[in-house]
């Protein structure tokens, strides 16, 4: 894609499709205004005899408007002036986008970066425009046969600015933007490969493939042998049951010297039955997304080497596959971890803690400057926040801070929860030094708590994203978080923002 910005009237620039906005009570967004000018009040006339939606996330595409050099003219509603925030934008922008498909449309002038958006700038607004543009064209195509049907296939991307001066910052936004939409399509494309195609292994060949070719980034696949030397029987407890060979992916990118990394571990249960604690039949097949964090970590990675940020990212993934079995794991057993802490599993379907820690302790050996985990951990998680935000857990609140700033900025929110010794409590087991299961309240809390047992020292976050990784029902599919919520963590540590 080509990424372009433009000072020039919008009536006057000859793309494919012009994008427009409008307001309730027939008020015109910049653009439109000038759509109108030169066509003699066309807009205006179609908005007053009800031919035109105002209404946020509405949009009706005109054709050859007269006096206009684009033969299609999209017209977004923007809704009440005063509630124009980026989500709405963003809504508008999709919106636009969506309605051209089956177009021939390739080249697109965005002037909604024009209007004034609360708590926005051009750098953001070229940037959301893009990842909005992204997420409405994704389709999942690789495993259906036949002819695919054709998808809009857009060439040039434009955003108006108000004066030259902000065209570095609409470009950058624009080419960031684009960035991270590769990240989340990468991480949505992993998170809706069926487990069959998606295994730990293919994971691992994913890492290797991205870091091939590039100088700043290299991938390293530890065995279960290797695994085994290093103490990590919490992590092999979990792939005991499965054929499938379980991996421990390690990706390092430099891109800052011998500063201290931040260091992402993802969550990779590529199958998550539950084990011998069964789970039941009703939606299981959605377990595959259970892989959703490492994909939003390696989604992450590509992002970042993307934008070749001035930052030192390693990213550590876990990938195993949760299977019942003859030499399965038992509910009762108990496990070591390379921490030398011991677990009793008193339930094999809480695995992806148990994958984690043996990960978090790992990762000490890097030193992070900070280390963030991102698990579709627990069921809980999504009883307590639906499936909008990403809970953060924290043994640092200023972690946690930076983490839910991020998440607004980037227009993919979290929320910060609570955690502590009353809820690290219910971990007791009467046999290892702790359980892996914390009864049936609190469970986001005390799974967080768990994992904090292995963190001690480290500046340290949880996201769980059991309810934003991806949706159910008609539009069951991955949803690239928290790609842009980690993006931009990193993009502001590194200084990336204007
Ligand atoms: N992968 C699941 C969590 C999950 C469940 C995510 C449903 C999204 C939707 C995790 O491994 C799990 O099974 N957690 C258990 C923990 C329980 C046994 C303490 C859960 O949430 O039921
Ligand atoms: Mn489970
Ligand atoms: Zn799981």
């Amino acid at each position: 894609m080509k990424y372009f910005t433009t000072t020039s009237n919008a009536s006057r620039r000859a793309v494919d499709c012009v994008i427009v906005g409008i307001y309730e009570r027939n008020k015109l967004g910049t653009g439109a205004s000038e759509i109108d000018a030169a066509s003699k009040g066309h807009l205006l006339r179609l908005l007053k005899s009800g031919d035109l939606s105002s209404a946020p996330g509405r949009c009706t595409v005109l054709t050859a408007v007269p006096g206009v050099k684009a033969p299609r003219v999209a017209v977004v509603g923007l809704g009440k002036p005063a509630k124009l925030n980026a989500t709405v934008y963003k809504k508008a922008v999709a919106a636009a986008v969506a309605a051209l498909d089956g177009s021939k449309t390739k080249q697109v002038l965005n002037t909604l970066t024009l209007e004034s958006v609360a708590d926005s700038s051009p750098y953001y607004l070229a940037r959301h425009a893009v990842e909005a543009m992204g997420d409405t064209l994704y389709r999942f195509t690789e495993m259906k046969s036949g002819r695919k049907k054709k998808q809009l296939a857009l060439s040039a991307w434009g955003s108006s600015i108000a004066k030259r001066g902000d065209a570095a910052k609409a470009t950058r936004g624009a080419e960031h933007g684009d960035a991270i939409m590769h990240g989340m399509n990468l991480a949505k494309d992993l998170g809706n490969l069926p487990a069959n195609v998606c295994t730990p292994s293919y994971l691992a060949r994913t890492a290797k493939k991205l870091a091939a070719g590039n100088g700043r980034l290299t991938t390293q696949i530890l065995s279960e042998a290797e695994m085994k030397r290093l103490g990590m029987g919490s992590l092999l407890s979990v792939t005991a049951g499965t054929v499938e060979p379980g991996k421990l992916i390690v990706m390092k990118y430099k891109g800052a010297g011998s500063d201290a990394p931040v260091v992402l571990v993802g969550k990779g249960v590529t199958f998550d039955t539950g084990g011998i604690s069964l789970k039941p039949g009703p939606a299981m097949d959605e377990m595959k997304f259970d892989m959703c964090g490492a994909a939003g970590v390696i989604g992450t990675m590509a992002a970042v080497a993307l934008m070749k940020l001035p930052i030192n990212l390693n990213v550590l993934v876990p990938a195993v596959e949760n299977m019942p079995g003859g030499k399965a794991t038992k509910p009762g057993d108990i496990v070591k971890s390379m921490s030398g802490q011991t677990i009793e599993v008193l339930n094999t379907d809480a695995e992806g803690r148990l994958i984690l820690c043996d990960a978090l302790t790992y990762a000490r050996r890097f030193k992070p400057a900070a280390i963030i985990d991102i698990a579709t951990l627990t069921g809980a998680c999504v009883i307590a926040l639906g499936k909008h935000r990403t809970a953060i857990f924290s043994n640092d609140d200023s972690l946690a801070d930076e983490i839910f700033a991020a998440g607004n900025s980037a227009e993919d929110r979290g929320w910060h929860m609570p955690m502590g010794e009353e809820y690290a409590a219910q971990l007791k087991s009467n046999f290892a030094d702790m359980a892996n299961i914390g009864g049936p309240t609190g469970g986001a809390v005390t799974a967080a708590c768990f994992l904090g047992k292995y963190t001690d020292g480290m500046s340290w976050a949880h996201l769980d994203i059991a309810g934003t990784a991806w949706r159910s029902g008609a539009k069951k599919g991955a949803s690239g978080r928290p790609v842009p919520m980690l993006s931009e963590v990193l993009l502001a540590r590194a200084g990336a923002l204007p």
